[in-house]
């Protein structure tokens, strides 16, 4: 039952959502904990992709705002599918700067913020390591951003999970796993 009294939708209760920073592991921990689930995986970032072609090119010719009006309406879409039928959906690292999107995840028992110390998400997607990206090509406004959204993980995430450099997926998504069924306890820092 959700707070005003009405029945929530079976997938709210069921599905998993992965929230986190550019670079924390998203797509890869989501298709695991998926594959675990018996689930279908969904990334939102393939969605904006396969529906308006590649991020780079979205930011070039619509620019930031342009893309984020893309991603909301990606986003919420995949989300009401999520709401009816359990997924695992991994969000782009910016998608919870939508007050709807945050909005939306409230109704969702499993928000899950995968975190990484600043260092191994650089090392993994900054300037240099990966082109597909591009709000990672300036080191200081990466760590800018990092720090300006912690806030919005945490005031949306339901447990956080860690997965710096030297974890292994099956134990990311081992701690996933119990933080969702309550046996285990997730990892409080990155
Ligand atoms: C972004 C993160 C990217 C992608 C876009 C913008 C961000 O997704 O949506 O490049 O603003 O943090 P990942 O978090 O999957 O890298």
């Amino acid at each position: 039952m959700s707070a005003d009294g009405t029945p929530c939708a079976a997938g709210t209760q069921a599905s998993v959502v992965l929230v986190g920073f550019m670079g924390v592991g998203k797509s890869r921990v989501g298709k695991a904990v998926a594959r675990r689930r018996g689930v279908p995986f969904v990334d939102c970032d393939h969605v904006i992709e396969h529906e308006a072609g590649p991020i780079p090119g979205i930011f070039a010719s619509a620019g930031e705002v342009g893309f984020r009006a893309i991603e909301q309406e990606v986003v919420l879409r995949v989300l009401a599918e999520a709401g009816e039928q359990p997924r695992v959906v991994a969000l782009g690292g910016g998608a919870v700067l939508s007050g709807d999107v945050r909005e939306a995840l409230t109704r969702f028992a499993h928000v899950v913020w995968l975190t990484a110390p600043l260092e191994d998400v650089w090392r993994r997607v900054g300037s240099g390591a990966r082109a597909d990206r591009p709000l990672a090509g300036d080191e200081a406004a990466f760590r800018r951003l990092f720090e300006e959204r912690v806030a919005l993980y945490e005031r949306v995430a339901t447990c956080r999970v860690a997965n710096g450099d030297g974890r292994n997926v099956a134990d990311v998504v081992d701690d996933i796993v119990g933080a969702l069924t309550g046996s285990a306890q997730a990892e409080g820092a990155a």
